[in-house]
């Protein structure tokens, strides 16, 4: 971010009402149902770009270079935090085969902001934290969530720097409980209050949901039991573990919308910025093309293990990831379309 972050949170403070961004992939089973109004509410608007009034707000874009820090928080193996480690350096990673994740980043960067600075091409893996005792308890509420990047960035050893494109993403462990989780949420971007933090930081929550509802977070390595009944089979994750390959889908998601929305004030739909509807929304469930519905899109199958997905990475790695809204055709786009 160019401006100064607490010219941009006064900024913010005038402009939107406190906005909460959320996030789960699969719509639920009726869309018309009453805990559905608002957050988790199905938001698929595939193929009808008429329905989508995506609109910018007049703030700002992460148009600075970008630096994820990611903060384990619960108790997490070192093969988990290897995998997430690789999707984050995958994201402006040069030389990776098509259709990489850095070209699946170059739809993010199609935002601009009022200056016409798009949203930054590099995004680099930054300093990282652990807390696996977890400090703040197994049960957190989102407001938690903001003590747990305080104390990773005020931490008396090693705390995490505080610097002017820091991202900072908390991830937590399947044996932590976070509010909304699973029920109406898998993650969701916000910012921090200088009350809470001493900072206004953008941040971003992502849970695996391998112990809680994996066929709502992990979508489509598990898949609800009415699809099963349907004769349809889950997706075998490219990296062996459905909770963490569901988990980077999901971050993608949020790491998406935090580049183009990061003060909930930029690119999002809908009348209500309590409720935005945001790029990655747009998109829920849709990882090729043809998809839409229950049905994900062409992907690409791994020959050796079978597992599939729709992007390459750094070292090797390959990941399923969910495709966002291209401002520019008006409809959702990923490198692994067919028409490219
Ligand atoms: C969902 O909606 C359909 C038709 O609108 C209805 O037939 C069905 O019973 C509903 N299912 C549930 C679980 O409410
Ligand atoms: C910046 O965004 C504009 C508008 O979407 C787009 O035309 C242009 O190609 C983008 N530039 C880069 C480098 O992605």
């Amino acid at each position: 971010m160019a401006m100064n972050r607490l010219a941009l949170f006064y900024l913010l403070l005038a402009l939107a009402p406190l906005a909460v961004t959320a996030w789960r992939p699969w719509p639920p089973r009726n869309a018309s149902g009453g805990e559905l109004a608002g957050i988790g509410a199905s938001k698929k608007y595939e193929g009808s770009s008429d329905f989508v009034k995506l609109q910018y707000h007049m703030g700002p874009v992460l148009a600075a270079d970008i630096t994820v820090h990611p903060i384990w928080y619960g108790k997490w193996p070192v093969s988990h935090k290897r995998t997430i480690r690789a999707f984050l350096r995958s994201l402006s990673a040069a030389g990776v085969p098509s259709p990489s994740v850095s070209a699946w980043w170059r739809t993010v960067r199609l935002y601009t902001d009022q200056t016409s600075s798009n949203v930054s091409a590099t995004v680099r893996l930054g300093e990282e934290k652990s807390d696996a005792r977890m400090s703040r308890g197994a049960r957190l509420s989102r407001l938690d969530i903001q003590s747990v990047v305080r104390d990773a960035v005020t931490a008396t050893t090693r705390p995490l720097p505080v610097d002017s494109g820091g991202v900072y993403l908390v991830l937590t462990s399947p044996e932590v409980a976070v509010e909304n989780f699973c029920g109406q949420v898998c993650g969701f971007h916000y910012f921090t209050f200088p009350s809470v933090v001493g900072y206004t930081l953008p941040y971003a929550w992502v849970g695996n949901s391998a112990a809680r509802c994996p066929e709502i977070c992990a979508y489509p390595f598990a898949i609800p039991s009415y699809i099963v009944a349907g004769g349809r089979r889950p997706e075998s994750p490219p990296n062996g573990d459905s909770g963490i390959d569901g988990m980077v889908s999901v971050i993608a998601h949020e790491l998406a919308e935090l580049a183009s929305n990061p003060l909930a004030n930029a690119w999002y739909a809908g009348e209500d910025p309590s409720f935005p509807t945001e790029i990655a929304d747009l998109c829920e469930g849709i990882y090729g093309t043809g998809g839409g519905g229950a049905y994900t899109g062409q992907l690409l199958t791994d020959g050796r293990s079978g597992a599939s997905y729709n992007v390459n990475g750094v070292g090797g790695r390959r990941f399923l990831v969910q495709w966002v809204w291209d401002p520019v055709v008006s409809y959702c786009s990923g490198p692994n379309a067919l028409d490219h």
